[in-house]
């Protein structure tokens, strides 16, 4: 099975509608702001927020992904590159990213060139697997609470400050 095959099927799991659009809600756009989708995948996010009105970026390291995200959403904007280093200037009220941060090396160079683009502020949105939610069969359960609690210290650690939800 391909990567977008992948894809594909995790869109058509169950609840996968309602927490794409939950985290399109987080991102508390305002009408026009635009945003930024970094690891667009195949541009699914990208075209669902611009037909929202919100101007949206898809950005991904994989020029095959950018490809069949074109070719699924010629009218949208979809560029190829790297979390490090977006090919933007800045600008964007919002900086979204689902499923990636898990696999960066460099999570933390990656929040930083999420600040750099986001205007003051801006909001970040990163979704991925709830680590929490998950079994993990450790003997070593303190160190994969740490692991498990790694991620959200990162963000914290790095200036993004944890908003409550509205709802
Ligand atoms: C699991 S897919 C998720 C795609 C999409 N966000 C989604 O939710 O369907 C992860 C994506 O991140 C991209 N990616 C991985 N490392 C990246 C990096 N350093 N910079 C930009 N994109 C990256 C991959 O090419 C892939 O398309």
């Amino acid at each position: 099975m391909s990567m977008v095959q992948r894809l594909d099927a995790a869109d058509a799991l169950p609840g996968a509608v309602e927490l794409r659009a939950r985290t399109y809600e987080l991102l508390r756009l305002e009408p026009g702001c635009a945003v930024i989708d970094v690891g667009c995948g195949a541009g699914l996010a990208v075209a669902e927020l611009s037909s929202l009105g919100f101007p949206a970026v898809g950005v991904d390291l994989s020029a095959e992904m950018v490809e069949e995200a074109r070719r699924r959403s010629p009218d949208r904007d979809f560029l190829i590159g790297s979390a490090y280093a977006l090919p933007v200037d800045g600008g964007f009220a919002g900086h979204r990213a689902g499923k990636v941060f898990h696999e960066l090396a460099d999570p933390e160079a990656a929040l930083a060139e999420a600040r750099r683009v986001l205007v003051p502020g801006g909001r970040i949105v990163v979704s991925g697997p709830g680590w929490e939610a998950l079994v993990i069969d450790s003997s070593y359960p303190a160190l994969t609470r740490e692991i498990a609690r790694g991620f959200r210290r990162l963000l914290t650690g790095n200036g993004f400050v944890r908003c409550r939800s509205r709802a």
